[in-house]
């Protein structure tokens, strides 16, 4: 698949976001390779991290709006769902290299990486309620506490972007450099990763995250049955149709 790239070499595994004409949005077809990747990079020995980035321009898009209305979520097993419980269960560690927009899932998966690296035009954004939908990954427990509140609130009620600056500011990721940079910065920090002792890095990983893993995994659960209901609700369809007729969604009486 060519809309995704698998590298691995010195023992990190660099998947690529490679969609750039659709802003990197993913296909079910995307999904699913991500789910298999992750899966498989979780049992090879010879994979120590996973390095995740997209374009110097765009990180993603989130969804492929045409693809999800193809084909919508409406069961447990289908491809995006499998990729959310595989990176969010996933033992070793993710850095991510995020530039441009970082939409929906986009900005989500993102909670569940451990290291994250931003260009100075990296832009976030979980515009679920605008699409009628809801949060998912299960950022509308993770979003509140990483942000408090009320920056999730205007993030994930109201929609609102946030900047580079602001996440920074926010302990959402850990640095901001150019663009150009951004990649190779994850690059460095991942070798460094894959260098260190692996048993204690991945208890450490472990030991961060255990105390809510079945929160996590329960919270996304119940984010992924209402979303697929949410999705052939009137409001979803007015978003999602003005979205592929580049027109403003009308909500009135919705
Ligand atoms: N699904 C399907 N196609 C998408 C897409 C998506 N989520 N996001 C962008 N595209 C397509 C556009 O339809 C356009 O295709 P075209 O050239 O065939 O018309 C192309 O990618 C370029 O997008 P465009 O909107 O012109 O780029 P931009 O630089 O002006 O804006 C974004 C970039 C990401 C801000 C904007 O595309 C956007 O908001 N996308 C939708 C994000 C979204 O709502 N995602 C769903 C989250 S659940």
């Amino acid at each position: 698949m060519t809309d995704l790239l698998l590298d691995t070499t010195e023992q990190v595994l660099t998947i690529t976001f490679n969609r750039v004409d659709k802003k990197n949005s993913f296909t079910a077809d995307m999904y699913a390779a991500l789910a298999d990747a992750f899966t498989q990079a979780q049992r090879d020995d010879a994979v120590r991290v996973v390095v995740i980035q997209g374009h110097e321009t765009v990180f993603s898009a989130g969804n492929d709006i045409a693809d999800f209305l193809k084909a919508p979520p409406v069961s447990p097993d289908v491809p995006v769902f499998r990729f959310m419980r595989a990176i969010s269960s996933f033992t070793k560690p993710i850095v991510a290299a995020v530039c441009g927009p970082a939409v929906g899932i986009g900005s989500t998966m993102l909670f569940h990486c451990d290291l994250i690296y931003a260009g100075d035009n990296a832009a976030f954004s979980m515009p679920f309620v605008n699409l009628g939908v809801c949060p998912e990954a299960a950022s509308s427990l993770l979003a509140p506490q990483r942000m408090g509140y009320v920056r999730a609130a205007e993030a994930l009620l109201l929609g609102d972007p946030f900047s580079a600056e602001a996440a920074l500011e926010m302990g959402l990721i850990n640095r901001i450099v150019p663009p150009t940079e951004v990649n190779a910065l994850a690059r460095r920090q991942a070798l460094r990763l894959a260098a260190k002792p692996q048993q204690p890095l991945l208890i450490a990983k472990r030991l961060m995250k255990q105390a809510q893993a079945s929160l996590v995994a329960t919270h996304m659960a119940e984010e992924a049955d209402i979303f697929g209901r949410l999705l052939t609700e009137p409001a979803a369809r007015e978003a999602f149709g003005a979205f592929l007729e580049k027109r403003k969604p009308n909500f009135e009486n919705l």
